[in-house]
C-alpha cells in the first residue's frame, strides 16, 4: 500500500515561497509513489487556542472550527510535509494557531495517559520547509524547537528540514533551483517506503 504524504501550506501568500516548495516537495513524493494531499490552512477556518484547559478533562478541542478535519488527515498521515513563511524569526501566525490547538492532544497524552494511536507505534515521520527574507540564520532555531515539539505531540518523527533564507518577493523562489531541487529530493525521500529512519533530522540549509 502507498504511504499517504500531507502537506500544509500555512502561509497567508497565496502561491508564496514555501507554499511553492511544498508543492515540490510533494512532487517528489508523488514520484515516490505516495498518495499526497495538498491543504492550505487559509482555506479553512482555524481560530487559536483560547486555553479554557476544556480538553485536560476530554482530550478533546472543544473550539467548533475546521481544526478536527485537519487533525483527523494529520493523524491518518504516513508522512507530513508543514511549510511556513518565517514572520519575526519564527513560524507564521497562521502556523502557531494550528500548532497552539495541539495542546487537546498534549493533555491527552500527559494529563490523561491516552496514547495517541492505539495498536502501538507507527512509522510517522515529519519534514519542514521554512523561508524567510532575511540573512538570519538563528532564526531556524526557533523554528526547530517549536516544529519539534509539535512533532513530538503528534507522535510524528523529525526527519527533515529545509531552511531557505534570503528569499523575499512573492514567487521569487522560482529563480533558486536549488531550493525547488532539494524540496523535490527531500519530499521523494521522505515518501520512499525504504529510506531507513535517519539518527537525527537532515538539515538542509540553504543561505
Ligand atoms: C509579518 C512578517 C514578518 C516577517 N519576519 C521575517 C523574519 O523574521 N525573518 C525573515 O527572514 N523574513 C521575515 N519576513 C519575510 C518572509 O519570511 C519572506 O517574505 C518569505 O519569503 C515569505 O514566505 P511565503 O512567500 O511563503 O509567505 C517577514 C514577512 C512578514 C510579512
Amino acid at each position: 500500500m502507498s504511504l499517504k504524504v500531507l502537506g500544509i501550506s500555512t502561509s497567508p501568500r497565496l502561491k508564496g515561497n514555501s507554499d511553492l516548495l511544498l508543492r515540490e516537495a510533494l512532487a517528489g513524493a508523488e514520484s515516490a509513489g505516495a498518495q499526497v494531499e495538498y491543504l492550505r490552512l487559509c482555506d479553512l477556518k482555524i481560530g487559536p487556542c483560547v486555553e479554557c484547559n476544556c480538553c485536560y478533562t476530554t482530550g478533546k478541542c472543544r473550539v467548533e472550527d475546521d481544526y478536527q478535519i485537519v487533525l483527523e488527515k494529520m493523524l491518518d498521515a504516513d508522512r507530513l510535509i508543514f511549510a511556513t513563511p518565517i514572520f519575526f524569526m519564527t513560524v507564521c501566525s497562521q502556523a502557531k494557531m494550528l500548532i497552539d490547538r495541539g495542546q487537546c492532544l498534549w493533555a491527552s497524552k500527559h494529563i490523561l495517559k491516552k496514547p495517541l494511536f492505539e495498536t502501538g507505534q507507527r512509522d510517522r515521520r515529519a519534514m519542514i520547509i521554512a523561508v524567510g527574507g532575511s540573512k538570519s540564520t538563528k532564526q531556524f532555531d526557533s523554528i526547530r524547537l517549536t516544529m519539534k515539539a509539535y512533532f513530538d505531540v503528534l507522535d510524528i518523527k523529525y526527519v527533515a528540514n529545509l531552511f531557505v533564507n534570503k528569499v523575499d518577493a512573492r514567487g521569487a523562489i522560482k529563480t533558486h533551483p536549488s531550493a525547488l531541487k532539494e524540496a523535490f529530493r527531500l519530499g521523494k525521500e521522505l515518501a520512499s517506503a525504504d529510506t531507513p529512519l535517519p539518527e537525527k533530522p537532515i538539515d538542509v540549509m540553504l543561505t
